[in-house]
């Protein structure tokens, strides 16, 4: 069936979308210290680094580095603040069902912590990058409408590999790698980067240039995923993000009939 003709709450009955919640009590020691670690070690950066919007998260949704978050508790502050709710899932998932979460205000993310040996380098998102990096902010109500909205794009081409892969240029350099002017001061709002001490530094560090953001040439600009970016895009707002999206929808339909000729 296409996606098109489907109603917006597909994805809760789609048959890959397992029924997982997050297991607290199968936490190890281990577990807790590695959260502790990296909590410890990234948090006295950010009152400088992160933007506003991330801290005031932090405060709302009571993350300490003594306590793995818990998505129970998280679920009832998020209801009460933007109605979004966090959805546990295996990992890594399809483009689809990874839209169709995002389209539904379920924010997708894995329960499992990296190993103490792998505390700065992971293959693949673990929930310390997921809950820690991404979910502060799941409570600024702009931040949740892009997302929701931008993922709504990505729905209605979720058949054009093409279109999806210029829209994770989007969430790349938005929702992963994003920097923010703050009273003039730039300022972290990307989860890629929150969720990484080095980066977090380099990121406004002189080294990177800093671009306003340009939906046009996001959409063409490739990103990496194994090394620090050499470029990000700095929003003025998180409304400048929502606003943004009819430019993005046109700009993309108008490059999808380019590669068409
Ligand atoms: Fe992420």
């Amino acid at each position: 069936m296409n996606t098109n003709t489907k109603q917006k709450e597909w994805v809760f009955s789609d048959q890959r979308l397992q029924k997982l919640r997050q297991e607290y009590d199968s936490y190890t020691e281990e577990d807790f210290n590695v959260w502790k670690i990296l909590f410890e070690r990234q948090m006295p950066n950010l009152p400088k680094a992160a933007s506003k919007a991330y801290l005031e998260g932090v405060e709302m949704v009571k993350f300490s580095a003594d306590r793995i978050a818990n998505f129970e508790e998280l679920n009832q502050i998020l209801a009460k603040t933007t109605g979004w709710e966090v959805q546990v899932v295996p990992g890594l998932i399809d483009d689809d069902l990874f839209f169709g979460l995002l389209n539904n205000r379920r924010f997708p993310s894995s329960t499992w912590l990296r190993k103490m040996e792998q505390l700065d380098y992971l293959e693949e998102p673990d929930m310390f990058h997921d809950a820690f990096a991404h979910m502060p902010l799941l409570t600024n109500q702009p931040y949740v409408d892009f997302l929701e909205k931008l993922s709504g794009i990505a729905l209605k081409h979720i058949d054009n590999p093409w279109a999806i892969q210029l829209l994770s240029r989007i969430y790349w350099f938005t929702i992963e790698f994003g920097l923010i002017r703050e009273d003039g001061e730039l300022k972290i709002y990307g989860a890629g980067i929150l969720s990484s001490a080095g980066e977090t530094k380099f990121s406004l560090s002189n080294e990177p240039a800093h671009l306003e953001y340009d939906v046009r040439r996001i959409l063409n600009q490739e990103y990496w995923k194994d090394r620090f970016q050499d470029k990000y895009f700095v929003i003025e707002s998180y409304e400048q993000l929502y606003e943004s999206l009819p430019e993005i929808e046109a700009v993309l339909g108008e490059m999808l009939v380019e590669g068409e000729k």
